[in-house]
C-alpha cells in the first residue's frame, strides 16, 4: 500500500478510536470529557474521510450505526438457551418465602444476593463473534426471538465492536453472548409522543410499548432517531452462563464497555436485599428511566444451576414488584379538550394528589365508553394510576363507607366548548367531534402539524412557540408563520437574538420543500402523506388540484370517492382558497413535476420477498408504483401479487397459505410492462 494510503487509513482508524472513546464515555458512563459541538466536529471530520475513501469504510465505524435499506420484515431466531421470564413477589412474605425455598434446596443458609434494579423495557440478546456485535434478538416467546439486528446498531450505548484486548482484560471471550434489557428513558418518551401528537397519529402508553414498537421499525433510521438504551446484565457462552458469579458477570460486562446499571449491590443477607427495595422504592422517580421493582438473583453460579428452574422462570431469582403509584382522590370536574381533528376528549379534573413525587391534577378518561364503563360520575373518590404513561388514567371508583359517590353525570357536549360548533358523534364511531375547520382548538394543532418534522419541517416551532404564537394573535392559520418577523420572536418570552433567528432561517427554508408537503400540511381530511404525494405528481401543481373535479381527482392513485370528496370539500370554501393563495404568494413551492403513473398495476397490491436478481428492492417497488401499483410489506388476504426471489421466508409460506398468486422476477417484468 503506497504510504499516504497508509496515512489515512490511520487517522481514520485513530478519528474512530477516539469517537468511541467519547461515544462510551457519553452513552454508558454518562459522563462526557467534551462538548456535543466538538463530539459532532469528529463526527463530521470521519465522515468526510471515509466519503473521500469509501473503501475503507467498516461497519463497525461509528458513522455506520444506521444503515442499509427498510426491510420487509424481521427473520426469526432460535436463542441459544431460552430468555426466561421471572417469578413476581409483591411483599416482604413472599420474598422470605423464596429465600426458605433457597435454603431448602441448597441445603445451605448463608447465600449472597444481588440486587438489581427491574427496568421497564424489553429483554434483548446481543450477539458478539470475533468482538464484532453480530445480531441482536428480541425475546419472543423466550425460544424464539426476531432478529433486530440493523435496529440495535443504532442504540449509541451498544458497543458495535470491542477489542480484543479489552475482551481479554475483562476476561471475556471474543465469541461471546448479552443478556439485557432495552428501554425508551423517560425522556426520548416524552418528546415522542409528543411528535406524535402533533402528527394526530395515536400515542404510545407507556414506555415499554414505545421500546417494542421502536426496535421493531422497519426502518433503522426511525429507530436511531428514537433513542433507546440498553443494561446489559447476563453473559453467555454456547448458551451458558460464562462467569462463576453473577456479580462478576456484572463486573466483566462493564469493563469491557457495555453499559451495566450501577445501581446493583452485591449483599450477604435478605435484611439487606429488603433494604436496597426499600431504598429504592423512595428513589425510583429519581431515575431517567422506569422501573417496576428489584430483581434478586442468588449470585453463585453453582447455586443456581442446583436451584434450577420451574417451568419458565429460573429458582434462582425473583422480581419484587412495587406496587402501582397510585392515589385516591376526588373528581371535581370533567372538562372536554378538543385536538386537530376536533376530537372531544374527556379529561377528569382532580383535588390535587400526591403521587410517587409528582402532584397529579388531571386524569384521562379516554371516551364516553371508558366513562360509562368505570361507571363514574362527578363527585365521586377514584383511584388514580401513574405508570410511565403519558397521563395518569382514573383506575376505577372508590366504593366504600368512606368515600360517599357523586351524583352528577357526565355527558358530551353538544355543542364544542371552544367554539360552540355542533359536536358529532359518526355512526359506530367511539369519539365525538367538533366539525368546525376554523376552530380555535384546532388552530394550534393544525399550526403543529404544519411545522412538524414530516411536513414543513420548521424546527424550534414546537407547543411552547405555537401556544405563544396563537394566544398572541400573531398566527391566525398557517401562512401567517410566513408573516413572522424577529421582532415578532424577539417579543415572545424566552426568545434571544440567535433562536429568534434560528426560527427565521427555518421558516425561510422551509419554503423550498417540494409541493407534497404543501398539500400534506394543509391538514385535509383522509390526505396522508402518501395521498399528498400521489396528487403533487398527478397535478403538478396546487393551482390544477384546487381545480380538478371529484372524477378527475378518482383517477389519482389511491383516491377513492372519500378522499375526493374531502378534498372538493376543502377548495369550496373560499377561506381555504384564499390560504392558499397566501402561501403562493410567501414565496411556497405550490408546483413540481408532474409524473404520470401507469394505470397498468392500478389496485393491484404487491409484496417482495427474498433476494431479487436483477433488481434491488427500491427498484422493483418504483417499476410497480410506476406502473401504479401498491408495495406493502406484508401478505394478507387483500394481496394479490407476492414477487418471490430467492431464500424466500415466511412471507412465501404465507402468500401459499392464503393462496395468494406468487410470481417471480420474470414475471413481474411483464406485469409493469
Ligand atoms: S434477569 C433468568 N434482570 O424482567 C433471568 N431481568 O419479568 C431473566 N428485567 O424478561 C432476566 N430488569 O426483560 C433480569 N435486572 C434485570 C431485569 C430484568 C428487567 C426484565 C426482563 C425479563 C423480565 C421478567
Amino acid at each position: 500500500m503506497a504510504a499516504a494510503a497508509k496515512d489515512v487509513e490511520q487517522k481514520i482508524e485513530a478519528l474512530r478510536e477516539k469517537i468511541r472513546y467519547h461515544e462510551h464515555l457519553y452513552y454508558v458512563l454518562d459522563n462526557p470529557e467534551i462538548s456535543d459541538t466538538e463530539f459532532d466536529k469528529l463526527m463530521q471530520q470521519l465522515q468526510q474521510l471515509e466519503a473521500e475513501h469509501p473503501t475503507l469504510i467498516t461497519p463497525d465505524s461509528p458513522t455506520q450505526r444506521v444503515g442499509g435499506k427498510p426491510r420487509e420484515g424481521f427473520v426469526k431466531v432460535r436463542h441459544s438457551s431460552p430468555m426466561l421470564s421471572l417469578d413476581n413477589t409483591y411483599n416482604e412474605e413472599e420474598l422470605r418465602a423464596w429465600e426458605r425455598r433457597v435454603h431448602e434446596l441448597t441445603g445451605r443458609k448463608d447465600v449472597d444476593y444481588v440486587c438489581e434494579l427491574k427496568l421497564d423495557g424489553m429483554s434483548l440478546s446481543l450477539g458478539y463473534d470475533d468482538g464484532q456485535l453480530v445480531r441482536g434478538i428480541t425475546r419472543g416467546d423466550g425460544t424464539v426471538g426476531e432478529d433486530v439486528t440493523l435496529n440495535v446498531r443504532t442504540v449509541r450505548s451498544v458497543p458495535l465492536s470491542i477489542p480484543k484486548e479489552k475482551l481479554k482484560k475483562a476476561g471475556i471471550p471474543v465469541d461471546f453472548e448479552v443478556r439485557g434489557e432495552l428501554l425508551m428513558p423517560l425522556a426520548a418518551f416524552k418528546k415522542m409522543n409528543e411528535e406524535r401528537e402533533m402528527k394526530g397519529l395515536s400515542l404510545f402508553a407507556n414506555p415499554r410499548n414505545a421500546t417494542a414498537g421502536t426496535v421493531r421499525q422497519l426502518e433503522s433510521k426511525v429507530t436511531a432517531q428514537r433513542r433507546l438504551d440498553y443494561f446489559a446484565y447476563g453473559l453467555l457462552q454456547h448458551g451458558r452462563t460464562y462467569f462463576d458469579r453473577h456479580s462478576k458477570t456484572l463486573d466483566a460486562l462493564n469493563a469491557a464497555g457495555l453499559k451495566v446499571n450501577p445501581n446493583r449491590k452485591l449483599v450477604h443477607s435478605m435484611e439487606q436485599v429488603w433494604d436496597f427495595i426499600g431504598q429504592w422504592e423512595g428513589m425510583r422517580d429519581s431515575l431517567p428511566y422506569e422501573i417496576d421493582g428489584i430483581v434478586v438473583k442468588v449470585d453463585r453460579v453453582a447455586l443456581q444451576d442446583e436451584l434450577g428452574f420451574t417451568g419458565k422462570a429460573p429458582r434462582w431469582a425473583i422480581a419484587y414488584k412495587y406496587a402501582a403509584r397510585a392515589g385516591i382522590t376526588k373528581l371535581e370536574e370533567i372538562r372536554v379538550q378538543v385536538g386537530r381533528t376536533g376530537k372531544l376528549t374527556p379529561v377528569a379534573e382532580l383535588a390535587p394528589v400526591l403521587i410517587g413525587g409528582t402532584t397529579v391534577r388531571n386524569a384521562t378518561l379516554h371516551n364516553m365508553d371508558e366513562i360509562e364503563r368505570l361507571g363514574v360520575t362527578i363527585g365521586d373518590w377514584v383511584l388514580v394510576e401513574r405508570g410511565g404513561d403519558v397521563i395518569p388514567k382514573v383506575a376505577k371508583v372508590i366504593v366504600d363507607k368512606e368515600h360517599p359517590r357523586g351524583h352528577k353525570t357526565f355527558h358530551m357536549p353538544e355543542v364544542c366548548p371552544v367554539c360552540g360548533t355542533k359536536v358529532v358523534r359518526t355512526e359506530g364511531e367511539v369519539d365525538y367531534r367538533c366539525v368546525n375547520a376554523n376552530c380555535p382548538a384546532k388552530l394550534r394543532e393544525t399550526i403543529l402539524h404544519f411545522a412538524s418534522r414530516g411536513v414543513m419541517n420548521i424546527d424550534g416551532m414546537g407547543e411552547a412557540l405555537v401556544n405563544q404564537l396563537t394566544d398572541r394573535g400573531l398566527v391566525k392559520d398557517v401562512a401567517d408563520i410566513y408573516k413572522l418577523t424577529k421582532k415578532d420572536l424577539l417579543s415572545l418570552q424566552r426568545f434571544a437574538d440567535k433562536s429568534a433567528q434560528n426560527i427565521v432561517d427555518e421558516i425561510e427554508t422551509s419554503k423550498k420543500l417540494p409541493l407534497e408537503r404543501v398539500i400534506y400540511g394543509l391538514g385535509m381530511r383522509f390526505v396522508g402523506e402518501r395521498t399528498a404525494q400521489f396528487l403533487a405528481e398527478h397535478f403538478g401543481s396546487m393551482e390544477a388540484l384546487e381545480h380538478a373535479s371529484q372524477e378527475e381527482l378518482q383517477d389519482v392513485n389511491e383516491v377513492g370517492p372519500r378522499i375526493a370528496e374531502s378534498i372538493v370539500e376543502f377548495f369550496s370554501i373560499a377561506a381555504n382558497r384564499k390560504l392558499v393563495e397566501r402561501l403562493h404568494e410567501a414565496g411556497l413551492t405550490l408546483t413540481g413535476q408532474k409524473k404520470q403513473r401507469g394505470t397498468k398495476l392500478a389496485g393491484k397490491t404487491f409484496v417482495l420477498t427474498g433476494t431479487l436478481a436483477h433488481f434491488t428492492r427500491d427498484e422493483a417497488k418504483k417499476m410497480i408504483e410506476d406502473a401504479g401499483g401498491k408495495v406493502t410489506g406484508s401478505v394478507s388476504k387483500k394481496t394479490d401479487y407476492v414477487v418471490a426471489g430467492g431464500d424466500a421466508g415466511s412471507k412465501l409460506d404465507k402468500a401459499k397459505e392464503l393462496g395468494v398468486k406468487v410470481i417471480d422476477e420474470k414475471e413481474m417484468g411483464k406485469l409493469v410492462g
